[in-house]
């Protein structure tokens, strides 16, 4: 009787101690072999807590074992597994930080980046026409096919209205038939909300510039992407003429391609420009003579322009019998591939450092 009431006790506390040092277990830290060895030394060796438990145990009659045997056991492999755990994380820790100190040492070389080609040249462009007063303008890449068709005098027939050439939005998730939110297929888009802004501030003139990424439903090719970027024109004021457009562009062409660079302006067409016209630059390559690159025209066409269509003002709701204007786009990426000879545009967008680092670095 007296034994048994004894051994109740006992068991309480044995039950206490384990749940204590299980407690402890979770909350173990070591920081080198030599608190591993400290924690093995306190709880796994001979006189450790957890094997002093096992001692106590033994003491026990044999119908008292049963019930203990097994928690004994756990806690001492749950000792065993934390204690491991430790140790493979000394281990990785100290083999990342044996590097033994060499100040004499050559730094290792630091990559510092490079400027993307684009950047640089749409950066160049707007450089070149902010000398000249222009200012950049930004608007939404998801526009509303008022903003780049409707405004921009395309009839409702038109063929960039069509899903082969636009990427619509959908409306609804899986339903496909053509929404009037779209990808803008040109930046001509900022123009128009530019204009409408510009109509009621009753500034004399408007003069801004358009850069941005564009999006057409092409396939990808060494020629084509489904998107690129552009960076537009618009000078709006009363008396703008064709002469005041073709001298900006031969300005821009003799400061972006050299001084001895001839421009030549071919007929046209564009919905939003009445004339409209295309601009060449005279091959640099060959001098003009003719050769491969310019397929032995001696010129290489770099973007499209004209006089603002009289539809576009008044769909902006300016008065087209007072004011006039010229517009201009082309594409970022032909006037660097003109400058670099990228002979393959998906070079532009695939980030391989290779191609990358060719250019001025940060
Ligand atoms: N928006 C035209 C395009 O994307 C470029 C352009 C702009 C042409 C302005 C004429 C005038 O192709």
């Amino acid at each position: 009787m007296h034994l048994d009431f004894e051994y109740a006790i006992m068991s309480e506390s044995l039950k206490d101690k384990i749940d204590a040092l299980r407690q402890q277990a979770l909350a173990l830290q070591a920081n080198n072999a030599a608190d591993l060895e400290a924690l093995r030394q306190k709880y796994l060796s001979k006189k450790g807590e957890v094997s002093q438990l096992f001692d106590l145990f033994r003491t026990f009659p044999k119908e008292e074992k049963a019930q203990w045997g097994a928690p004994l056991n756990q806690l001492k492999q749950l000792y065993e597994t934390r204690i491991n755990e430790l140790r493979e994380a000394v281990t990785a820790h100290c083999a990342s930080s044996t590097v033994s100190l060499d100040l004499t040492r050559t730094p290792d070389p630091v990559s510092m980046g490079s400027r993307h080609p684009l950047s640089l040249v749409r950066e160049q462009i707007i450089d070149i026409f902010s000398r000249i007063g222009f200012t950049v303008a930004d608007g939404p890449e998801v526009e509303d096919d008022q903003h780049v068709f409707g405004m921009l005098n395309f009839a409702p027939e038109h063929p960039a209205r069509d899903m082969q050439d636009t990427f619509f939005v959908e409306k609804e998730e899986g339903v496909q038939k053509p929404t009037d939110i779209l990808l803008r297929t040109h930046t001509s888009s900022v123009q128009t909300r530019a204009l409408t802004a510009w109509a009621k501030s009753g500034e004399p003139s408007l003069r801004i510039l358009c850069p941005g990424r564009v999006f057409r439903n092409e396939a990808i090719s060494a020629r084509a992407h489904c998107f690129f970027h552009q960076v537009e024109g618009l000078y709006v004021a009363k008396d703008v003429s064709f002469a005041d457009l073709r001298q900006t562009l031969l300005y821009f062409a003799k400061e972006m391609f050299g001084a001895d660079t001839q421009i030549r302006l071919r007929p046209s067409y564009f919905p939003f420009t009445e004339p409209s016209a295309e601009m060449d630059i005279s091959c640099d390559l060959c001098g003009g003579k003719g050769c491969a690159f310019c397929k032995g025209t001696g010129w290489v066409e770099i973007l499209g322009c004209g006089m603002v269509d009289p539809n576009v003002l008044e769909s902006c709701g300016i008065d087209s019998k007072v004011y006039s204007g010229y517009a201009f786009g082309m594409g970022v990426e032909r006037i660097a591939n003109l400058k670099y000879r990228v002979k393959d545009l998906r070079l532009f967008s695939e980030n391989d450092l290779r191609f990358l680092q060719q250019f001025e670095s940060c």
